[in-house]
């Protein structure tokens, strides 16, 4: 098992647009793993690379639940090629943003393409909890946090919420 520190907002490596991957070798496979153990490890569906301090492209998921067999994908160089204009509202949190969880409406379906770990590029529908993951950990490797979909008044009241509670940790 190799568990990393899961870095927390508002450290700048959230904010920035992460790079292409196009080294298909060893150390993006470690890199995997190591997003991998440290999702499962931290009860997560989702976790992209900057939150563990590494501004790549990719991101792994697994929204199965927990009646189900684990179902884990490993996403490179995602994109979102086609989205509905139905959406779909969920109370989402982040594990870089402990505490917090808000909804969140986004497209309730996506086709994405993206490359698996052998640089095999992959074309997927999702939906649901699925489609909400998926764009979620996206944003992440844009510097993008659930909480810039706030309404600006709202996003206050979570940034002054979490000034507090990081205060209270010190
Ligand atoms: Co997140």
């Amino acid at each position: 098992m190799a568990v990393k520190k899961i870095i927390l907002y508002p450290n700048p490596l959230l904010l920035k647009t992460s790079t292409k991957i196009d080294k298909f070798d060893e150390n993006l496979v470690t890199l995997s793993k190591h997003l991998i153990d440290t999702m499962y490890d931290a009860d997560g569906v989702g976790l992209a690379a900057p939150q563990i301090g590494i501004n790549k492209r990719i991101f792994v998921m697994d929204c199965s639940r927990e009646d189900e067999e684990k179902d884990l994908r490993i996403v490179i160089n995602p994109e979102i090629v086609n989205e509905s204009e139905e959406l779909h509202l969920y109370k989402e949190g982040c594990l870089s943003i402990p505490g917090i969880t808000e909804e969140i409406s986004r497209p309730k379906v996506i086709e994405v393409m993206y490359q698996d770990i052998n640089g095999v590029t992959q074309r997927k529908t999702y939906d649901n909890l699925w489609s909400t993951c998926f764009q979620h950990e996206l944003d992440h490797l844009n510097g993008k946090l659930f909480i810039d979909h706030l309404r600006p008044m709202k996003k206050l009241l979570v940034k002054n919420k979490m000034n507090k509670s990081s205060k209270k940790d010190r």
